[in-house]
């Protein structure tokens, strides 16, 4: 009925969402809704609770309701932000009582769909709380790479490094849970500060390096992951050191990637930070099918949890 963590699914549950998400995807890789799905979540109204930024998440899971005859709500940070975890959950409730079907929440409280999930009996679907995850960003990562390799499955034989700010992004967490589950060799890499350590770093599948060029020279994928600044504390990170040190440009590229291997990113890109202009633009960097592969991996999940729980 949830979707907190990729951490808690497994490979069946994933393999599934990736098929499904196909059904809505053309031979050429564009979206779309077969007719007789275009009224799947008729009568369903969607909430979308975007108490933190976002544009591409909440824009993605808008369209996908949509696109599915769904109905949407959304709270925006600013209707928000009065709201502490507490109140958020009785604002919910009360949208609830209004008839909204259930919810898609991003917060920086990674605690929220958990307490979201305990206390309401609705589909509560994570799209992001704080350093936590953000599972469908790693299903749709998943499903790009499975789609660009021509992989049947899963993604077994694929060697993915998930680079930059590991510790503070859910990306990076979704991602390597799903890769890893799918059969994917995963290296997590990027300055000693910015990766997990002790405790934390042994509840992280995959290998780490602190050598860029180690990573990229070693995968068919690299995921470039955007600085949290906003959750590192005590630090400012320099994006021009940064660049330097852990980004991306064409010299790089050409130096050590792989002719065959491509980049991922999550979005939003600082050009010049982790990807220079040339690299985002060019075709082996899959950003804009990552945001295409978004909306039916989103499609795919609200179908999944919204219309069957319409019918328990
Ligand atoms: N990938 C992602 O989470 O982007 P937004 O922050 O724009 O939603």
């Amino acid at each position: 009925m949830h979707l907190i963590g990729l951490r808690e699914m497994d490979r069946r549950q994933m393999i599934g969402l990736l098929d499904r998400a196909e059904d809505y995807l053309k031979e050429d890789g564009t979206v779309t809704t077969p007719a007789g799905r275009r009224r799947e979540l008729e009568d369903t109204t969607v909430g979308l609770l975007f108490l933190e930024a976002s544009t591409g998440t909440r824009v993605s899971f808008e369209l996908a309701a949509r696109r599915l005859g769904a109905d949407t709500v959304i709270v925006t940070p600013q209707e928000g932000e009065r709201w502490r975890e507490e109140s958020a959950t009785d604002a919910c409730r009360t949208l609830a009582a209004m008839g909204v079907d259930g919810f898609i929440v991003r917060h920086h409280d990674r605690q929220l769909p958990h307490m979201l999930v305990d206390r309401l009996q609705v589909p509560i679907i994570n799209a992001g709380n704080g350093s936590g995850e953000h599972p469908t960003q790693g299903l749709l990562d998943a499903l790009t790479l499975r789609r660009h390799f021509g992989l049947e499955k899963d993604l077994s034989g694929l060697k993915v490094a998930i680079m930059g700010d590991v510790v503070h992004s859910r990306v990076a967490r979704s991602d390597a849970h799903a890769f890893s589950k799918l059969g994917a060799e995963v290296l997590l890499a990027g300055p000693r500060m910015l990766l997990p350590s002790g405790d934390r770093g042994q509840r992280w599948p995959g290998e780490m390096s602190t050598s860029r060029k180690e990573a990229i020279t070693w995968a068919d994928a690299v995921v470039m992951l955007p600085i949290a600044q906003e959750r590192i504390h005590g630090t400012i990170i320099d994006p021009h050191d940064y660049a330097m040190d852990w980004g991306v440009d064409s010299s790089i590229m050409e130096r050590y990637l792989d002719r065959e291997a491509v980049i991922l990113h999550p979005g939003p890109v600082v050009r010049g930070v982790e990807l220079s202009d040339p690299v985002v633009d060019n075709e082996r960097c899959l950003i804009l099918k990552q945001v295409t592969n978004g909306v039916a991996m989103r499609q795919a999940v609200l179908q999944t949890y919204f219309a069957s729980a319409s019918l328990s």
